[in-house]
């Protein structure tokens, strides 16, 4: 079932025992943020939390509360995307993209639900007046210092806005891009705009400049309905529309309204909507540092500053937010729920793929382990290769490969196999490449070496002399056996 905005998920979670109401005053100045933190590290993901009574930066309280933590658990992440399992859509997609052409009239009967189901799903304009723009605050009357946005950790250059859907269209075609994009709030009407150079967002900035110069129309949607609000942060391939991907998540479309001020799109459902531009002839400003999803800052950079005309809300917005830092924090979900659908995707171009993951503890561009269905010498370089050239996968610090019979999702076995597998001077190489702004440790900013390591069983054909051994595998016999009879011996785990 799909949520239709952010208070029905909350009262979903409510209901469900998955959110706690923080009642006492909580300052959004740091406090909010270590609560969070130790929230998010409890087993499983910890529960979401509302607090109903945020106190800002100059000590006042606000009366818009804070909704934290609400993707970050496989549970929630799951019924945000109107599912019980992410794995669900990874099907849908996987049955979307099936280079099948129909055989018989048997055939094109049984693609009828499935055609049906995509022609429900594009954007349609809300009916009547949109929740979102029920109070309307033009230049002079809204104050962004005065919404509950948190400082999360000590050395951050200020508060940030962290979940938002940051919503910019091509200069020449007009086709939209929803990215989510980190926005300090610099004073009451500017924020940073941290676009990094390989997103989106960054991509129509560079465009309007060369092509138009001046003002790009900017707008932030903030809140909305669950699924749409994960679409922004999730690697559409460019064109591809993020209310679609919403809908097709959803099953029904995402309800859409024109903003006031800009030709943009924009979720009729959200919370409260940030209408302005960056100018793209304005010097960058400083922006950071900003302790970041990486776990260590990410240092002052340089970037546009979005300067807010109007400000529009619901009568009773509340405020979502996410606290990164060291992992495991929310974003563990919403990346791996990244990473469970867009699996077929990768497929698609490189089939030998059987599965991917990217551990918590590699933030997502540092790590991925692969395995894979080897059937030719040197096929796990091809497998690295094709990965470092399939959009933001190609910001991949680290790629492992393995074998088709390895759990990649279980990364001590991932390791395991792997280096005991490998001949460092023969199965590592390096190679180079962009890599994400974000990396402190290359060279050059955003461009550096990468490494690719050969995890597989070697081969004859590869040049390996000797015999590989198996692999330690008791006999089934055994096992049945010893199955029927464990539950008998009283063998239990002790502290
Ligand atoms: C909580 C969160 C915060 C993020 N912050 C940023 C950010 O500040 N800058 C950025 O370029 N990407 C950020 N990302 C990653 C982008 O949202 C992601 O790469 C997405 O694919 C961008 O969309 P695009 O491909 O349409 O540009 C963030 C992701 C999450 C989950």
């Amino acid at each position: 079932m799909a949520y239709q905005n952010l208070r029905e998920f909350l009262r979903y979670l409510d209901r469900s025992g998955q959110l706690v109401r923080v009642r006492q005053p909580v300052s959004v100045d740091l406090e909010m943020a270590e609560i969070t933190d130790r929230t998010m590290k409890l087993p499983g993901g910890g529960p979401a939390l509302l607090f109903e009574r945020p106190v800002l930066m100059d000590g006042t309280e606000s009366d818009i509360p804070v909704a934290i933590n609400i993707f970050g658990s496989w549970r929630r992440m799951a019924a945000a995307l109107g599912v019980d399992d992410v794995e669900v859509h990874a099907r849908r997609i996987a049955e979307l993209i099936k280079p099948e052409i129909p055989k018989g009239l048997w055939g094109k009967v049984q693609m009828l639900p499935k055609l049906a189901e995509l022609a429900r799903v594009p954007p349609r304009p809300f009916k009547g007046r949109p929740p979102c723009q029920e109070v309307v605050l033009r230049e002079g009357e809204f104050d962004l210092t005065r919404l509950p946005v948190l400082k999360t950790w000590p050395d951050d250059g200020g508060p940030f806005i962290t979940l938002p859907m940051v919503i910019t269209a091509d200069a020449e075609t007009g086709v939209q891009n929803i990215g989510m994009y980190r926005m300090q709030v610099f004073g009451p009407d500017s924020t940073g705009m941290h676009w990094q150079q390989h997103k989106g967002g960054a991509g129509h900035f560079r465009a309007w400049k060369k092509q138009r110069g001046g003002r790009m129309p900017v707008v932030v949607a903030i809140g909305g309905d669950p699924a749409t609000m994960y679409t922004p942060s999730a690697p559409l391939p460019p064109g591809i529309d993020e209310f679609l991907f919403g809908g097709f998540l959803r099953r029904e479309p995402v309800y859409t309204c024109k903003a006031l001020t800009a030709d943009l799109t924009i979720p009729a459902q959200a919370e409260i909507v940030l209408e302005g531009y960056v100018d793209t002839d304005e010097e960058l400003a400083i922006e950071g540092p900003f302790g970041d999803h990486t776990g260590f800052y990410t240092l002052e950079d340089p970037y546009p500053v979005f300067h807010v005309t109007t400000v529009t809300m619901r009568e009773d917005p509340v405020y979502p937010a996410t606290l990164v830092g060291r992992p495991p924090v929310e974003d563990v979900y919403l990346g791996g729920a990244t990473e469970r659908m867009f699996l077929p995707l990768a497929r698609l171009t490189i089939p030998e793929i059987v599965d991917y993951h990217m551990p918590p503890e590699g933030v997502f561009h540092n790590l991925v382990f692969v395995s894979i269905k080897k059937e030719y010498p040197g096929q796990a370089f091809k497998v690295m290769h094709g990965l470092w050239g399939m959009g933001l996968m190609s910001l991949a610090k680290v790629i492992v490969v393995v074998d088709e019979w390895i759990d990649v999702q279980n990364t001590a076995e991932a390791w395991w196999y792997a280096l005991g597998n490998i001949d460092p001077e023969r199965d590592v190489r390096f190679t180079k490449g962009p890599v994400d702004d974000l990396d402190h440790a290359s060279q050059i900013p955003s461009f550096g070496s990468k490494m690719g390591i050969d995890g597989t069983k070697k081969w004859a054909q590869e040049g390996f002399v000797r015999r590989w051994p198996d692999l330690i595998e008791m006999s089934p016999e055994v096992k049945a056996k010893v199955d029927r009879v464990w539950d008998r011996l009283g063998i239990e785990p002790i502290d």
